[in-house]
């Protein structure tokens, strides 16, 4: 599968496997991910990927038609 290029919110560019786990993909681009409970349930990793959310801790990096995906943090207002 291709790589992807992925946008982090700190600016750094990297490229990835789709498949990979996001926390390591973030480890890889110096980038950390706030976790909590690493078990999908708190939502405390939630990341905005293309303006999707999803839970960091037990998502992979999706194949992206673009060949890029953008992460953003997630901006829950209940926090
Ligand atoms: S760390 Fe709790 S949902 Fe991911």
């Amino acid at each position: 599968m291709n790589e992807v290029l992925i946008h982090w919110p700190s600016g750094h560019t990297t490229r990835c496997r789709p498949g990979m786990d996001w926390l390591q993909a973030a480890r890889e681009a110096g980038f950390s991910i706030p976790t909590g409970c690493l078990g999908g349930s708190c939502g405390a990793c939630e990341l905005d990927v293309n303006g999707a959310t999803v839970r960091a801790c037990i998502a992979t990096v999706p194949a992206s038609k673009s060949g890029e995906l953008t992460v953003e943090l997630a901006t829950d207002p209940y926090w």
